[in-house]
């Protein structure tokens, strides 16, 4: 009989590993079990455009591996009784309420996950961690399993790697892959699944609270270098430096490297902000004050870039925003995502809109609906969302790059400096615009990081 894999969670994380671990072991017989009923339907589809999630390439390999060697269900018992390998992808909020409130992992969803799993399981079974948690979950889940079965369970702690955008080709072709356990037998079971597509030095073995944290830690060490990045883009402003030479002279050491030292408006997504207050809240349950206060300036850096990119915007415009009119181009927290978690747009709209600004918002992909839900403005009147890009420049004051769409790099500077009242600026937040073809049809253009000459 082949080996049976569930994967528990249909979601962002645990879609997408199971379609690439299909296609790349056939041998297995993997089912992903999500209670939602509604996600189980769409991924049961083969029309690409209805399945849950959007990821460049997904599509094709899930077609490929459907039905043959991966299997969606809301049958969550049956699929972890026949297992001989249980995935927890479910996700892990940050606290709302009680104890650790907006710092701690709510982990409401991997401990129903952990007294399902040793309510149904069946036999020696591996159990195996995936979603982001905090240092030492796995105690909490052999605690729970320790209690409620009397089968042998073994827990390894497999944390993924995969940024929105590129999450095929970070799970194709990984840097590593990380294996966190005390049972050498289970680790080796894992690796031997990953040695299927994965070379075996990118395979590291770790104990389990090493892989725990090496997560975490990973996060917390990009977020760091954007923040810092971000401080020393003001710095540049003020002294006559360019960011993206300094960016480049430093990145060319090769101790530094080239990657994630753009400066931009602040860091968004799902991931950094959750798993840097995660650290913290960590840190000072063991009782280390100080390292908590070092991680959490990776977010107050983060607060203060965004809050900075306002202020600047109403020092621009003559210390008021009362009455005009500003584009925001871009919503999302990068580009090629509808995705719109924690982007730095949110906070900055919201406070532009309590300035007295009105709004015209374009995003190539966030959806209107997900602005809406996300911008708690007073007056609706404010905020306009135009699909035709091009005229939402009529009368208006400013514009504000805010995500790198490659469609903000080629507009009609012509058409839109007629149609803007003058002085009219733009301030480009992530330093991609033209300076010269701007200046050209008489735009101002402050972008981030550039000094010397605002
Ligand atoms: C991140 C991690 O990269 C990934 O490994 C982890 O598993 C999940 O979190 P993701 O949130 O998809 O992935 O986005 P990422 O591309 O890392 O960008 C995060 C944020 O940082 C974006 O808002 C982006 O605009 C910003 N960023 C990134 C910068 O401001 N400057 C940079 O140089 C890089």
């Amino acid at each position: 009989m082949s080996y049976r894999i569930c994967c528990i969670g249909a979601g962002y994380v645990g879609g997408p590993s199971m379609i690439v671990m299909a296609d790349s072991c056939p041998g297995l017989q993997i089912h992903v079990v999500d209670h939602d009923k509604q996600r189980i339907d769409s991924w049961n589809n083969l029309i690409a455009k209805d399945l849950p999630i959007y990821e460049p390439g997904l599509d094709e390999i899930h077609k490929r591996v459907l039905g043959k060697s991966l299997f969606f269900s809301t049958d969550v018992e049956l699929y972890i009784k026949n297992a001989d390998m249980v995935f927890i992808t479910v996700n892990t909020p940050t606290k709302i309420n009680g104890h650790g409130a907006g710092e701690a992992a709510d982990l409401t969803n991997i401990e129903l996950a952990a007294r399902t799993i040793a309510e149904f399981v069946k036999g020696t079974t591996i159990v195996v961690e995936r979603s982001t948690i905090p240092v030492r979950t796995a105690d909490v889940l052999k605690r729970i399993f320790r209690k409620n079965s009397s089968e042998n369970i073994h827990i390894l702690s497999n944390p993924e790697f995969m940024a929105q955008g590129s999450a095929v080709q970070d799970l194709i072709s990984p840097d590593r892959v990380l294996i966190g356990g005390d049972d050498q037998r289970a680790i080796d079971e894992l690796a031997g699944i990953y040695q299927h597509w994965v070379p075996s030095e990118r395979i590291l073995r770790t104990n389990l609270w090493s892989a725990e944290l090496a997560k975490l830690t990973a996060n917390a060490f990009l977020a760091q270098r954007i923040s810092s990045v971000n401080t020393i883009a003001a710095l540049c402003e003020s002294s006559g430096a360019h960011i993206d030479e300094v960016a480049q002279a430093i990145g060319a050491d090769r101790r530094i490297g080239h990657h994630f030292l753009r400066a931009g408006p602040g860091f968004g997504g799902s991931c950094f902000r959750k798993d840097i207050l995660n650290l913290v809240y960590l840190s000072h349950y063991f009782g280390l004050p100080d390292v908590a206060y070092y991680w959490r300036s990776v977010l107050t850096i983060n607060d203060w870039t965004r809050a900075r990119i306002t202020e600047l915007i109403i020092n621009k415009l003559f210390s008021t925003l009362q009455g005009k009119k500003i584009v925001i181009l871009g919503f999302t927290f990068k580009p090629h995502t509808n995705d719109i978690r924690e982007s730095p747009a949110i906070y900055i709209c919201q406070d532009l809109l309590d300035e007295g600004a009105m709004l015209s918002i374009h995003d190539p992909m966030a959806t209107i609906e997900s602005i809406h839900q996300a911008l708690s403005w007073q007056s609706p009147s404010s905020v306009t969302f135009n699909q035709d890009l091009m005229s939402s420049f009529r009368e208006a004051d400013a514009a504000v790059l805010l995500t790198e769409w490659p469609i903000y790099l080629k507009l009609d500077w012509k058409l839109l400096s007629s149609y803007m009242r003058s002085p009219a600026w733009f301030f480009d937040t992530r330093n991609v615009l033209n300076r010269a073809e701007l200046e050209n049809y008489g735009l101002n253009l402050w972008s981030i990081g550039f000094g010397g000459i605002h």
